[in-house]
């Protein structure tokens, strides 16, 4: 037996093959499955693909960066669940193309603030986040306010998601552009935000 060890130990090829055989058992016995796995493919009950104004809001989050001092990936820990309310949950993602879980928390995870605070505590923070948390340093984003959306794309993009299978009906796609109409930047991020992990109900 020892000397079989050693034979593969100092042939190299054949130790790279036997490698590659026992890495590709792993592989299989674990990826495949998740494929088939419901709770990780399937929406959690109660979860709506976002709005065309919330959609709208995603793409200034995204453009501004916010994800990269906020996740929104609340981990199955006490101490994130006390402070941030139910763990997040694999489909809670399914209509996020691309997930926003990001990798840093300089300010706290946003996954579950939708309705934790009011509009006009959001409007206020995000115009200068001092105003209501004196100690802040999130920087301000005063041009939201001012700056009207464009309601060129958002029925394409609604019809490439519905492609993918976010269930948007046709009365949806049409309303779409009327839902911007006159709507700031603001107002969209504000829906957005009120919109994150609300399918969950939190203990808060
Ligand atoms: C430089 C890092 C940084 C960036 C970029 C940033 N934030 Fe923050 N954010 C913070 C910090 C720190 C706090 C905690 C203090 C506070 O409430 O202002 C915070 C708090 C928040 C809160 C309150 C969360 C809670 O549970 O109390 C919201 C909502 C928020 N940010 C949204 C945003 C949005 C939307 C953007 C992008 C437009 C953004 N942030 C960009 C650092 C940042």
């Amino acid at each position: 037996m020892a000397k079989g060890h050693e034979s593969v130990e100092t042939n190299v090829s054949l130790l790279i093959v036997l490698t590659l055989v026992v890495i590709s058992i792993g592989f299989v016995a674990i990826v495949p499955p998740l494929f088939f796995q419901s709770s990780l493919t399937q929406p959690v009950a109660g979860l709506k693909p976002y709005g065309a104004l919330q959609l709208a809001g995603r793409d200034i989050y995204i453009r501004e960066s916010c994800m990269v001092c906020h996740s929104q990936m609340i981990r199955p820990f006490r101490a994130e669940t006390e402070r941030y309310g139910h763990y997040s949950v694999a489909g809670e993602f399914i209509y996020d193309r691309p997930f926003q879980w990001g990798s840093k928390r300089t300010g706290p995870d946003l996954h579950r603030v939708g309705g934790r605070y009011s509009d006009e505590w959001h409007r206020v923070h995000l115009i200068n986040p001092r105003d209501v948390v004196p100690e802040s340093i999130m920087p301000g984003y005063p041009w939201l306010e001012g700056t009207f959306l464009s309601t060129e794309t958002i029925q394409k993009k609604m019809r490439v998601l519905r492609s993918l299978g976010h269930p948007y009906t046709d009365e949806e796609i049409k309303a779409a552009r009327a839902a911007l109409e006159g709507k700031t930047e603001m107002d969209a991020i504000i829906a957005y935000l009120q919109s994150l992990g609300t399918a969950i109900k939190t203990r808060r």
